[in-house]
């Protein structure tokens, strides 16, 4: 059993006592809850049909996609979406973090709808780019920042930087970290076990079709690993870019002290530190998990959260890295960046996303947190809660999950029928085992009862 103590700004409560799970129960009530998706999803399932004619696996991101189809949406508002079945499900993806402020805030369709008034692209600087970004700038204590589209595009371009400062051109990442599809970020995100090779210093495994160059890899929590890579490789490296908090694979927190370690490494042996808050962002806190952790990275990706759910993302830090745009050593284009629309998005969610809005969609996240902790210890279920800011999961292992290792060893079986569960019922998480939920500015008591009332029975079904 793992002791270190996560960091103090991070929730994480592993059960008082366990009994095991009956994996025949757990087949069992996967076959049930199959047949019972099929049954009252039918009209999702026709969707798909036709969207396969003319999408691979008919969705327009391979994450949209899970067998046997999945469910079509065709609105959504405030916490709820409709499918085409026409059932009501309360969102507990929120766009995978971009939708904190909820589905069509008002304040956000008002500031999308006045930039629609003054023009939809200009291609040429405009005050509202510069007013989006001194307030990315002011709010995440940055000297510059350039807009991008994605969050690929965000995490590609601050790597680029950084070899663009440095002069060098190799890569330390985190195994198990997801960075978007930029070809040496894709090396060991979700490597197969079979290839990844040692715990501590682990294989690169590069995806096929990607073309990497150099890219080393260390197990997240392990600070000594990243150590022995900058001791052995150091004039060969750029960079070394992970998420503070790791939140493609569940929730991994930091150990007590490791991000500290990792920002005192990268000074001491000149490497640029990147965090990709693509994920965390505003649903770490007002400004982000590098603040609420106390730790400053050399460069910051941002995504999602920032722009109210309209394509956006940004990378930013201290002046002498983003000089290298200035003088041109690292060339930064894109004919849709900083567009009006996306712009709008930035100055609504600025407004919106007060310390104190946050900090209530975060009680709300706690209260779900502790309750659902209860039923734990009350079913003495092998499993553990796992918070941070506005989001949170359940991780089905009794120990506390701090690399990607320990990841691959959950539950996956028991995780997918708590998915599957809570979807038949009318709750969606994301798609995929490796995401969490997000409690959002529109999401309050009701929904959160709803969230430990199915959590409840499920545990119910499984000791029955
Ligand atoms: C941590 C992280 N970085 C980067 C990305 C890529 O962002 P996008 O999907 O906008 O390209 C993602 C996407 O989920 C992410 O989770």
């Amino acid at each position: 059993m793992q002791t270190r103590a996560n960091h103090a700004q991070t929730f994480r409560h592993t059960p008082n006592s366990v009994k095991p799970l009956n994996e025949a129960k757990i087949a069992a009530l996967l076959d049930q809850e199959w047949a019972r998706y099929k049954e009252t999803t039918s009209k999702s399932g026709i969707e798909h049909d036709a969207a396969k004619r003319v999408l691979p696996l008919g969705a327009t991101s391979s994450f949209q996609h899970w067998d046997p189809y999945p469910l079509s949406i065709v609105s959504a508002q405030g916490a709820w979406m409709t499918d085409v079945d026409g059932r009501q499900l309360l969102d507990l993806s929120m766009g995978f973090g971009a939708m904190l402020a909820g589905h069509l805030n008002p304040d956000v369709v008002r500031e999308l709808q006045t930039s629609l008034e003054i023009g939809t692209l200009f291609v040429t600087p405009s005050p509202i780019s510069t007013d989006a970004a001194e307030r990315i700038c002011k709010r995440f204590g940055l000297d510059l920042v350039r807009f991008t589209n994605s969050g690929t595009e965000a995490t590609m371009y601050a790597v680029r930087t950084a070899r663009a400062y440095s002069g060098r051109n190799g890569i330390v990442k985190i195994e198990g970290g997801y960075h978007g599809s930029y070809d040496p970020l894709m090396v060991s995100s979700k490597p197969a076990i079979a290839e990844a090779g040692d715990e501590h210093l682990p294989n690169s495994v590069t995806p096929y079709g990607a073309v990497p160059g150099e890219v080393w890899v260390a197990p997240y929590n392990d600070a000594e690993a990243i150590e022995e890579i900058f001791k052995k490789h150091k004039s060969e490296i750029a960079c070394l870019i992970m998420e503070p908090v790791l939140e493609n694979i569940g929730i991994v927190l930091p150990d007590s002290g490791y991000l500290e370690r990792v920002r005192e490494l990268c000074t001491e042996y000149d490497i640029v530190l990147i965090f990709d808050e693509v994920k965390t962002g505003l649903t770490a806190g007002p400004q982000g998990a590098s603040e609420r952790l106390g730790v400053n990275p050399d460069l910051i990706c941002l995504a999602k959260s920032i722009g109210g759910g309209i394509p956006l993302a940004a990378f930013g830090g201290d002046l002498r890295f983003m000089q290298t745009v200035v003088d041109g050593r690292m060339a930064h284009f894109g004919t849709f960046n900083g567009n009006p629309l996306a712009m709008a998005g930035v100055r609504a969610i600025d407004k919106i996303c007060t310390p104190e809005a946050l900090a209530k969609a975060e009680n709300w996240n706690d209260q779900a947190l502790l309750r659902i902790t209860d039923v734990i210890n009350e079913f003495e279920l092998p499993a553990h809660t796992v918070g941070f800011g506005v989001k949170g999961c359940i991780t089905w292992s009794a120990n506390p999950v701090r690399n990607y290792r320990d990841y691959k060893s959950t539950n996956f079986q028991v995780a997918e029928l708590s998915w599957l569960w809570s979807i038949n019922r009318g709750i969606i998480t994301p798609p995929g085992l490796d995401e969490q939920w997000l409690i959002s500015l529109a999401h309050g008591q009701r929904e959160i009862d709803i969230l430990v009332e199915d959590f409840t029975s499920l545990a119910k079904s499984l000791r029955a």
